[in-house]
């Protein structure tokens, strides 16, 4: 007797669901990537009970017609790729055709939506993953999609989540994350109560680090100026020739900020690499990343780091993880060199005019100004990298700490050093490029519950680290600053990358 069967369609549904959708963090992720795949300049949320009860997001991209939008609810329809050679070039944030079936399977949804060629709206409804009414609305133009009731048939999954506060902070670090990566683009995140993230478009990156985590944890950050390199690593090289590279060969570019020495954490949750504006966990940059600063920060503290690398979609592989959160370089061992140097460059390119304090936090009991000194020393004759300018001679580390530097074995001293106190003075020995042309207004402090919150976990391979506030991941926390820093961002010309998405193609059911 055979004991093998067939699960029905609902079960291997939630099943797929599961992988997809873990929290209400991952619904945000789901249907913001979706709107900005379908070009939208403007994608607000609005959440109710931390995204349990209600989570609305809104977009004005290019919408769909009517039949896509009743096909883009079958499992593995996408109009994001074509065919399996597809998935070695993917320029979008989804392509599996996944993500709205997964959601509709554990949630009552609903969706309006209207597609530039069309006169009318189209309103679908499902809930748990049942279509309940299709109908024509009138409707301006772009999307919305509204989820509530999170996991309401799978309660086991609802009892996994956590407080509302905590399932906002994740919510809110989510969005911070993507408010980041796209800085020409406005991000509005709201719940009943409050505003928590509304920036409008600004042409940097700098800026947009500015609206959302404010002007004194940015002076603690060194830019890394936008790096080129062309690999290497595509010319074959005959016998007794050496490698050249190729005409064609990819350029990689990488641009970001890192923070100064003085700044410590504990782990590695303040590290953030976008890899084509994609949020990603990657060993091999946080190992880059700490190479950096070798020499620079103790064994055993980490920095804060926004690192964003752009190169040919055919270098990267985003087809690891249903979460899309994890990336296969074709060529590793230059994407770890090229992270690693440009960040050291920029350090020590930003080490003379910084006089950096150095860390106090790890030393060894009795380490004072002769340590310091020393350490000054072997800094300022190590050769820069990538052919920079030698080091100026007038390099200077101060010995001693600054007013209010975090104190030897204080955790929340340390994390604190890297928040934006209100009313703290700005660092007094700043180069100059590090200042914003016309300064902005200080965010104010929001009051989303940080204590609540733990390290973002959105989708599976979640950073490290605990429950405690200092482990918090940093953009988390700052996103309580900057609720109204909007108003004063200047708005600017979108850029020309990326190039136009493919969310806005034909559907295509695979
Ligand atoms: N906000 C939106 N605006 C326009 N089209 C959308 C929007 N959301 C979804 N779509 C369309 O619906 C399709 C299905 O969306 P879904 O999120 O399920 O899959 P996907 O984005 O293609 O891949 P993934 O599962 O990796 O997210 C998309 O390919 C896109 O064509
Ligand atoms: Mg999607």
């Amino acid at each position: 007797m055979s004991i093998i069967h067939i699960l029905p369609e609902a079960v291997a549904n939630k099943i797929a669901a599961g992988e997809v959708v873990e929290r209400p963090a991952s619904v945000v992720k789901e249907l913001t990537e979706n709107s900005l795949d379908a070009d939208a300049g403007r994608v607000e949320v609005a959440v109710e009970s931390g995204g349990k009860r209600l989570i609305r997001v809104t977009d004005d991209g290019c919408g769909m017609s009517h039949d896509d939008a009743l096909l883009a609810f079958e499992r593995h329809a996408t109009s994001k790729i074509r065919s399996a050679e597809d998935l070695f070039e993917i320029s979008t944030l989804g392509f599996r055709g996944e993500a709205l079936p997964s959601i509709a399977a554990v949630s009552r949804l609903v969706l309006e939506t209207r597609h530039v060629s069309e006169g009318a709206g189209t309103r679908i409804e499902f809930a748990g993953g049942r279509l309940r009414d299709v109908k024509e609305v009138a409707w301006a133009a772009g999307t919305e999609v509204e989820v509530r009731d999170l996991f309401f048939n799978t309660p086991a999954r609802r009892k996994f989540l956590k407080s509302e506060s905590t399932e906002l902070g994740h919510i809110a670090t989510l969005l911070t994350h993507y408010a980041l990566a796209q800085p020409q683009k406005s991000f509005r995140l709201a719940s009943l109560t409050n505003e928590i993230l509304n920036v409008s478009p600004v042409s940097t990156h700098r800026e947009r680090v500015y609206q959302v985590m404010g002007g004194q944890l940015l002076e603690q950050l060194v830019e890394i100026a936008p790096q080129e390199r062309r690999m290497l690593v595509s010319a074959p090289a005959g016998y007794g020739e050496e490698a050249e590279p190729a005409e064609e060969a990819p350029i990689v570019r990488l641009s970001g900020f890192a923070s100064r020495p003085e700044v410590q954490k504990l782990n590695r949750n303040h590290i953030y690499f976008f890899v084509n504006r994609r949020l990603v966990r990657d060993r091999l940059i946080l190992h880059a990343i700490t190479e950096a600063y070798r020499n620079i920060l103790p064994a055993g503290v980490y920095p804060v780091a926004l690192i964003f690398l752009e190169l040919p979609a055919t270098e990267v592989d985003v087809n690891v993880h249903p979460s899309k959160t994890e990336v296969r370089f074709r060529h590793s061992a230059f994407i770890h060199d090229f992270v690693r140097d440009s960040i050291r460059q920029a350090l020590i390119a930003a080490r003379p005019v910084a006089a950096f304090s150095l860390p106090r936090t790890s030393r060894s009991a009795g380490s004072g100004p002769a340590e310091d000194a020393e350490i000054a020393e072997r800094l300022s004759e190590e050769p820069p990298l990538m052919g920079s300018a030698p080091a100026p001679q007038s390099a200077r580390i101060e010995a001693a700490g600054r007013p209010g530097q975090a104190q030897r074995g204080s955790i929340r001293g340390a994390d604190a050093s890297t928040l934006p106190a209100a009313g703290a003075p700005h660092h007094s020995a700043l180069p100059p490029n590090l200042r914003l042309s016309s300064p902005l207004p200080e965010p104010r402090t929001g009051t989303l519950p940080l204590e609540e919150a733990a390290p973002a976990s959105y989708a599976p391979g979640a950073p490290e680290g605990g429950a405690d506030a200092d482990t918090l991941p940093l953009l988390a926390v700052v996103t309580s600053f900057h609720a109204t820093c909007a108003r004063w961002a200047r708005s600017r010309t979108a850029s020309s990358w990326p190039p136009t998405p493919k969310g806005c193609g034909s559907s295509t059911s695979t």
